[in-house]
This record gives structure tokens, sequence and C-alpha cells, in this order.
């Protein structure tokens, strides 16, 4: 990985006027009271050591980020003021602009609103891993006028990440989920150029469950990724591993509502019509960890199930687990598997939970990223 500025290169900060992104684009629910509050602070509390450092160096620091997708419109329930609450509990002092895509400057990358964006900044660090594969307004337009540099979050993800993409210990086993086999194309392709295993569970596994002839009755499904599938299996001569049983729930059941009724049993790999596997079964879990607790190094991204639902989550428990207990070099990229890791109390049993989703699986796949190459081309 090419090196990017870090913070001390920003030299003197006293007295400058600091703009930082940030990817506080966490999770909200609405509360009893109906107040949205913060799920997962992960993304504020990863942003701290960066924040810290830029107010005791003298800077006065702003900082700006994206939450949800407001597609260039304001819209109220996706301001910024959860997340400014929380920022002040734990850091007080910073200023945070509002919901940088309220402006559809941002996602346009317009010259104008990066000109809104710089106007009385003396320096720029970008500490928005998670945001840094979108070449945004506030990711790749500030380096280009202003000094500008990493923040301590980027540059830990960029050394674990890309250290990993260049230089892993043998056996590396990926572990993919989530539901759709098209969105991980690339990075199936280019973490099959490195791994040893490829494990795939979640939504994603009844496409190629379907490629090997299953029926996968009314699982998930992408019809037009099935021949891409098949393609895949056979290219990778065995080590794409595929569940051989499954949790699946039948007709009239609802995932999240386990008293609307709808069996729940564990099955092969044919599902009946109407039977939806929602989750990878008891042995395909204790072999996916045989492979974990074998390997030295692991990445894993996206669920194994439907783990929201007490009824589907046994299967990313257990690779969970596998993973917590293993000796291997552990990294966790995305925000649902890292959820699901915060929400077993398995978080300190990771060697590092990366806060990019589709950030951790770009550099994996093209071992760079837009806003990496801003700040490596800053002017300044
Ligand atoms: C994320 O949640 O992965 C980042 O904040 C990027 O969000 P986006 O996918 O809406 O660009």
């Amino acid at each position: 990985m090419t090196s990017v500025p870090t913070l001390e290169d920003l030299g003197d900060l006293t007295g400058k006027r600091v703009l930082c992104r940030v990817d506080f684009n966490v999770p909200l629910r609405t509360s009893a009271d109906g107040t949205r509050e913060i799920a997962d602070d992960l993304r504020i509390r990863a942003a701290l050591p960066t924040l810290r450092y830029l107010q005791q160096a003298g800077a006065t620091v702003v900082a700006c980020s994206h939450l949800g997708r407001p597609k260039g419109q304001v819209v109220a329930e996706l301001n910024m003021d959860p997340v400014r609450a929380r920022l002040e509990e734990l850091l007080p002092g910073i200023e945070v602009l509002d919901n940088l895509r309220f402006n559809p400057g941002e996602t346009g990358n317009d010259p104008a609103f990066v000109a809104e964006l710089i106007g009385g900044i003396d320096a720029y660090v970008n500490d928005a891993f998670g945001a840094s594969h979108r070449s945004h307004a506030s990711i790749v337009g500030p380096p280009q006028h202003v000094p500008s540099a990493a923040g301590r979050l980027l540059e830990k993800e960029v050394e674990v990440l890309g250290g990993m993409r260049e230089r892993t210990k043998k056996p590396f086993i990926a572990v993919l989920g989530g539901s759709k086999v098209s969105d991980k194309l690339g990075v199936i392709e280019a973490l099959l150029k490195r791994c040893d295993k490829l494990i795939v569970g979640g939504g994603m596994c009844f496409t190629f469950l379907a490629a090997q002839g299953n029926q996968v009755g009314a699982s998930l499904l992408e019809e037009d990724m099935i021949d891409t599938c098949r393609d895949l299996l056979e290219r990778a001569d065995g080590r794409i591993i595929v569940p051989h049983d499954l949790t699946a729930m039948g007709p009239g059941g609802k995932i999240g509502d386990p008293s609307a009724g709808g069996e729940v049993r564990q099955a092969g790999t044919s599902l009946p019509e109407g039977w939806m596997g929602l989750d990878i079964g008891p042995g395909t879990a204790a072999e996916f960890s045989d492979h974990i607790l074998d390997a030295r190094t692991v990445f894993w991204n996206g669920p194994m199930g439907v783990f929201e639902d007490p009824r589907f989550a046994a299967g990313t428990r257990t690779v969970a687990q596998a993973m917590a207990d293993s000796r291997a070099f552990t990294v966790v990229g995305g925000g649902d598997s890292a959820a699901a890791v915060a929400e077993f109390g398995m978080a300190a049993d990771f060697d590092h939970i990366s806060t990019g989703g589709g950030a951790s699986l770009e550099l994996l796949e093209e071992g760079d990223l837009p806003g990496l190459e801003a700040l490596r081309n800053s002017a300044h």
C-alpha cells in the first residue's frame, strides 16, 4: 500500500481550523418514546483518537459526515443531532456539520460544494475509512486545495487491510455472507486469487447451491447469477465451500416474528417449495468452524444467516465463536458482521474490526481507494 500523509505531516496546527471527514454513518433506531437514538456508536468512538489529536494540537475541529442516503435532500430523520449529542458526551467541543448528503454536491462531487466545505479551513483530515471508496466531494475534493492527511483510523484500516492483501499468513480463509453474490463478485474474484478457501454462507449461498443443482425453495436467489456461480465453483476447484445443511422456515412463517407461526427445522440443501433457508445448519457451522480453526488468517464479511432473529442466529454465532477462539489473525469487515460480533460480546477477541463494509471489500479487491489516492495526490 502506497503510503499516505499522516497527521504529523500537517505540522503545527495551533490556531488552525481543520475539517475532519469522518464516517458517522451509524445505525439509528427509534426508542420507546419515539426519539431517534444511536444503535451502535462504534464509528464515533473509532474516530476519537484523531479528533482528540487535532484538539490537543490546538486546532479548532470541524467534523463532517454523511448519515444514510438522503439523496441530496434534507430528510429530517437523518440530521446529525443524535450523532452530535453522542460526540459531545464522548469528546466535547467539536463542531459537527449537518449531513453532507443533504447537499446533492456531495455525491455529485461538485466543485462548488468542495469550495463551500473548505471555506475558512486551513487543513483537511480524512478519517472516514468507511466512505473512502466513494469519489464524493468531501472525500476527494479538499486534498486538492488544502494540506491534507489521513487520520489514525484510516491509517490503521489501511495498514491492516492493505497488509492483508499483500502479505497474509497461510492458510488464509475468507468467510463471506450477506444477501447478494452480485454485490460481491469482484471481491470473490479478488479473494480467490489469494485465499486458500472461500467459505460462503448467508443469503448468497443459495445462488451457489442452485448452481450445484439444489432446489432452494423460497430462499433468496439471484437467478441471473446462477451461471456465474457455477463458473466460480468450477474455477475454484473445491476451494469454495458452501453449506451442506440449512436452518429453514416453512410457509406462513415471518422473519423476526416467531409468533406468526411457520415451522422452523434443520434441512439438507434441497428445500421444498415455500421453504426459506435463513441460516446455515449446525453441521455446516461445525464444518466452517473447523476450517476457521485451521487458518492463520481469517477475513469475514457478512453474517451466515438472519442473526437478528434468534431462531436464525446460531450459524453466525458459531462461526464468530470459532474466529474468537482461533489463533489466526482475524479481521471482520462490514457493518452487519461487526454488529453481530458486538452483539455476541466477542469484539475484544478479534484482531481487527473494520469500520468499513464496502470500503474494506474494495480495498481488498482493488488495493486502493479514491480517498487514499486523493490524499497521496494532495498538492500540499
Ligand atoms: C457505509 O456504511 O458502508 C459507509 O458509511 C458508506 O455508506 P454508503 O454505502 O451509503 O456510501
